[in-house]
């Protein structure tokens, strides 16, 4: 068995991308700058978004942060993604979810300026990426098929079973793995709760890959031996014995599946990683487009 490191791989990213933000500064360019939207406290979305505010440190990006209250309207919020949609100076933008639920999820991601879109959750970009056309792909099936990139792992004319149908990952990950590239090529299986025979299927699966969301899902009579798995999960489940009062999981039994796989994604250190690093490399792709349009608001 081997660990498909993405703490590791996304560190090599990392430095790919210092090393052109640094060309970037030399020739007097534009610093890419993200933003990122946080409404409310909710634990897990601040660490994340602290990561990737860390992680545009890290390269040399800039980075803002908005913080909203979770009382925030929805004519609030909108008004903010308006201001950054016509802010010339930011490049890209997330508003990390879930949101409060007085916050309509799909009229925000349909405010945000495809174009801005570093996500890639808009219809446009989601359309684009459908037809196979470039655009931002969401950060975490992009960072996973970076790491399959990375490791070599060979997936054409493979089972690719995908445990989980959401549309920030399941969806666009099973139609990447069925793509005419590589990695891709594979024969793709999408299974979710109302699935029968899913251990069954699971089996068959030279590649499974897991976000269903379900702390410890995926048992070892659900993997074929040699396979290779990818776990997206990250739940926190309560630990007395460490200072946070917390531990993750991921959505595979790691310590029981791992001796079954030929590669397997820790958690953490696996899939979270990369989703950060694929997020710096589509501010990165934003800012390009940009130069390229001169786009600016018309209320600028
Ligand atoms: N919540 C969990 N993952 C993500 C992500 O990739 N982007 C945003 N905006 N919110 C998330």
């Amino acid at each position: 068995m081997q660990i498909l490191d993405g703490k590791l791989t996304s560190e090599q990213i990392k430095a790919e991308i210092a090393e052109q933000v640094s060309a970037i500064r030399a020739r007097g360019g534009k610093i890419p700058h993200l933003a990122a939207i946080l409404v409310g406290n909710d634990g897990a979305s601040e660490t994340y978004v602290n990561n990737k505010v860390l992680a545009c440190e890290r390269v040399g990006f800039k980075s803002t942060l908005v913080r909203m209250d979770d009382s925030v309207s929805e004519a609030e919020l909108l008004a903010k993604v308006d201001e950054l949609n016509c802010n010339d100076e930011i490049d890209g933008f997330i508003v990390q979810v879930p949101l409060p639920k007085h916050i309509d999820e799909i009229k925000v991601t349909l405010a945000i300026d495809p174009e801005k879109d570093v996500d890639g959750f808009s219809p446009t970009n989601v359309g684009k990426m459908v037809l196979g056309l470039p655009t931002f792909i969401s950060a975490t099936p992009n960072g996973i098929m970076e790491l399959l990139r990375r490791y070599n792992i060979d997936t054409v004319g493979k089972h690719c079973v995908v445990v989980g149908r959401s549309n920030i990952v399941g969806t666009p990950m099973s139609l990447l793995m069925s793509r005419n590239t590589n990695p891709g090529n594979s024969t793709v299986t999408m299974v979710h709760s109302r699935t029968h025979n899913m251990a069954e299927i699971c089996r068959s699966a030279d590649i499974l890959i897991v976000a269903i969301g379900k702390a410890n899902f995926v048992t070892p009579d659900m993997v074929k031996d040699g396979a290779v798995v990818i776990d997206v999960g990250v739940t926190r489940l309560p630990d007395v014995t460490r200072p946070s009062g917390f531990r993750l999981a991921g959505d595979v039994d790691f310590e029981a599946v791992k001796d079954k796989c030929s590669f397997i994604t820790p958690v953490p250190g696996g899939v979270g990683p990369m989703t950060i690093a694929s997020l710096l490399q589509n501010t990165l792709k934003a800012q390009d487009l940009r130069k390229l349009q001169e786009k600016s608001c018309s209320n600028n």
